[in-house]
């Protein structure tokens, strides 16, 4: 399946399904990697590992839209079958979304509903819950807001800071994110309106 990855920063979760792809755990191709930033280290796991990469600047557009048609463009250049998001940073508009004909995946770092958005693991900390978690959910025209996958839940520690507890769940979204993407694209997800089902996986929602 013909993937291509958008990816604003770090891509710690773009090096964890490239290298389940090359564990031979995930039947997927990355033919192109993309970025909204110059410069960033998810960039550079791209090109280590022979991927293709374009950058498309906000300030380079006269706006969102034409930002946005060009990423189109060159999903259609790459024929891409499936859009995963790993850190892209800008929300997608209602226009994109539309016209994009294949899904698109996304990891969240907590457990959707709760804290959509930036700062999802501020967000848990300062509301005080005692467990939070990652969510890989399929991208629709809301914020987080689409059908999921899979989720697994994370502990709250005492002492936890941001950074602490965004370390802790991170360890979790490089396992959960190739292994929903592969229970995806070998079809054992099962969607029944919002609801998606996961197949021979007993007494897993
Ligand atoms: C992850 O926490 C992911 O859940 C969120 O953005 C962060 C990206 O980290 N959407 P990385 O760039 O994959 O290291």
């Amino acid at each position: 399946m013909r993937t291509a990855i958008l990816a604003s920063g770090r891509g710690s979760n773009l090096q964890a399904l490239i290298e389940a792809i090359n564990l031979g755990r995930l039947p997927i191709e990355i033919v192109a990697v993309g970025s909204d930033q110059l410069g960033t280290r998810a960039l550079k796991r791209s090109e280590d590992a022979g991927i293709p990469t374009r950058v498309f600047p906000i300030n380079r557009y006269p706006d969102r839209r034409a930002q946005e048609e060009d990423i189109l463009n060159w999903m259609r250049e790459n024929q891409v079958q499936l859009l995963l998001l790993a850190g892209y940073m800008r929300v997608l508009g209602p226009d994109f979304i539309a016209q994009v004909n294949f899904p698109i995946l996304n990891i969240h770092p907590s457990l959707l509903p709760a804290f959509p958005g930036l700062h999802a693991q501020r967000q848990a900390l300062e509301y005080g819950v005692k467990v939070s978690g990652c969510t890989v959910h399929l991208v629709d025209e809301g914020l987080d807001s689409g059908p999921i996958i899979l989720q697994e839940a994370v502990p709250v520690l005492a002492g936890d800071t941001e950074e602490s507890l965004a370390q802790r769940i991170l360890e979790v979204e490089h396992r959960l994110y190739p292994e929903a993407v592969r229970l995806f694209v070998v079809g054992k997800v099962e969607r029944f309106g919002r609801r998606l089902r996961i197949l021979q996986q007993e007494g897993l929602e």
